[in-house]
């Protein structure tokens, strides 16, 4: 079990839907905190560097499209596994694979509007978290992480 920080979007579509409150709230009561938090719309450049994995795909250029398409919330989760524990808390990347409970089965129907975003590896939330934030972003909840984690 490790501390991890981990990039959680809310797409274009949970913040024209107002979903970003419920969406947020889903990792605060599971424990996680948010370390940095910024809203933001995406140039196609800086699209095009967080989904690299996925140039040549035959969605990609949709994706960009959709995520530079209007204001996102980006935001810097903290928590014990909370890469894993946050992909969980979002659900498979089809919403109709996603287990009930999860955001996307709860508040998304289609692969193309699945309302959030959360790195995949450790590698992957180092690389995209600098994508969005700069070091001085980032406050420090170690407190609240140790009080959550003793009390729980
Ligand atoms: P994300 O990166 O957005 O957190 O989603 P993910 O890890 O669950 O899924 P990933 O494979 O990284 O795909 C990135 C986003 O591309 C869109 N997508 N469309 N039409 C398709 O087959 C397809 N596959 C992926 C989704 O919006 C997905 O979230
Ligand atoms: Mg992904």
């Amino acid at each position: 079990m490790a501390i991890q920080r981990t990039l959680i979007l809310c797409k274009p579509d949970a913040v024209s839907r107002g979903l970003i409150g419920d969406i947020v709230s889903r990792f605060e009561r599971r424990g996680y905190v948010i370390v940095a938090m910024k809203m933001m719309q995406l140039d196609g450049e800086r699209a095009r560097k967080h989904y690299g994995e996925h140039e040549g795909k035959p969605f990609f250029q949709g994706l960009v499209d959709f995520i530079t398409s209007g204001p996102l919330l980006a935001m810097a989760v903290e928590g014990e596994e909370a890469i894993a524990g946050c992909r969980q808390i979002m659900g498979a990347t089809n919403p109709l694979n996603a287990a009930t409970g999860s955001i996307r089965a709860d508040f998304a129907s289609t692969i193309g509007r699945n309302l959030v975003h959360g790195s995949d590896s450790h590698e992957s939330a180092e690389r995209e978290l600098a994508i969005f934030f700069q070091p001085s972003d980032f406050v420090s909840r170690k407190h609240d992480l140790e009080r959550w984690i003793l009390e729980k």
